[in-house]
């Protein structure tokens, strides 16, 4: 009997240890970051926003559309679908600028860009459209006041052109110390471009946005092809998605087969396609996965070196640094972090 009692009192002591330490899983649960994207949607970007929907650190509260791989319209029409795809119609997206700083005409996207992510961005896979449509407020505005209103609980992540970073840094100038963290995809430091020697293709599209902010003292993460390009995906990842049977698995190893085919003509060498945009949002969470060196940088805007990324001269022993360049990776880590949680999310939609 006096054994039961003890058996029963144990029993009761372990329910009780397991609740308190789900009380506490749900504690730090409630400490996710809170996350705004702001997307040239793009497959790589297609992958950026499902690694951030996937992350059990990040709340995403907004997507906010720019133009690069595609228009702006089109990077809206791709979010909306992707999200509701991914079940996670209750992100607003929000549109951004569609035209380079000080330019006239709306950005017309490159024939590269449309070899590279396909004539509707996401590889010519048909996802079913959302009836959604952007919010109505404007992305800038959102970006502003999500800033007041989180404060360091808010991280700003870039993949695409800077310019609605830089004109939310330019209406309030505030943001850039108000927030937690502002990460960009965008840059290349030791070594070449992607669009020429020297420019990586989101500085190239609007340099002077780019010079602006980095040149602004906003504290800036810039993780640039010097470490994205050395993470890759090959088409055994893609079939690992592919073998879950469901529609996401399924969407997301098309899209990426077409990136691989792409990359296969643009730059061999790599033997995958690069996952530059997620491993920006995977900095932003998980910066123990880079090696950064800090400087004052500035964008080159003149034609011999539009878009170049580059440490400014006479800055080169000030102190205090704004930009945290990124130059190694833990490649592995984030490649296996990166599959686990993708398969994670496309297993369950
Ligand atoms: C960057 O350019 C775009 O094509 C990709 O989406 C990525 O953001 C790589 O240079
Ligand atoms: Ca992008």
């Amino acid at each position: 009997m006096k054994n039961l009692i003890y058996m029963i009192s144990m029993l009761f002591l372990l329910v009780a240890c397991t609740e308190k330490n789900n009380e506490v899983k749900e504690e730090s649960g409630n400490k996710k970051v809170k996350m705004i994207l702001d997307l040239d949607t793009g497959i790589d970007d297609a992958l950026a926003l499902a690694y951030a929907l996937a992350h059990p650190d990040i709340e995403l509260i907004g997507v906010m559309a720019s133009f690069g791989n595609v228009t702006m319209e089109e990077s809206v029409t791709n979010t909306l679908a992707l999200l509701d795809m991914l079940n996670h119609a209750e992100v607003p997206v929000f549109k951004g600028a569609d035209r380079a700083t000080g330019e006239k005409e709306p950005f017309h996207v490159l024939e590269i860009s449309r070899l590279i992510h396909g004539k509707n961005g996401i590889g010519d896979v048909n996802v079913s459209s959302s009836p959604r449509t952007a919010n109505k407020q404007d992305g800038v505005d959102f970006m502003i006041e999500s800033a007041r209103k989180y404060g360091k609980d808010l991280m700003i992540v870039a993949v695409g052109p800077t310019t609605n970073l830089n004109e939310a840094i330019k209406k309030e100038p505030a943001l850039k110390n108000l927030v937690g963290k502002v990460v960009i995809m965008g840059g290349a430091l030791i070594v070449d471009g992607n669009v020429n020697k020297y420019a990586e293709a989101n500085i190239y599209q609007d340099p002077v946005a780019a010079n602006e902010l980095f040149t602004s003292g906003t504290p800036l993460t810039m993780v640039g092809l010097d470490v994205t390009q050395r993470t890759k995906l090959t088409k055994k990842d893609t079939q690992i998605w592919r073998n879950l049977g469901t529609t996401s698995g399924k969407i997301f190893a098309d899209m990426v087969d077409y990136y691989i085919e792409a990359y296969n003509i643009t730059s061999p060498r790599l033997n995958g396609c690069a996952l530059h945009d997620p491993l920006a949002v995977a900095v932003a969470v998980d910066p123990d996965l880079v090696k950064i060196l800090t400087l004052h940088m500035r964008v080159g805007t003149s034609q011999e070196d539009w878009g170049r990324t580059i440490g400014i001269n006479e800055k080169m022993n000030d102190p205090d640094p704004n930009v945290s360049v990124c130059v190694d990776v833990e490649v592995d880590e984030f490649v296996t972090r990166f599959m686990d949680l993708l398969s994670q999310l496309f297993k369950a939609n």
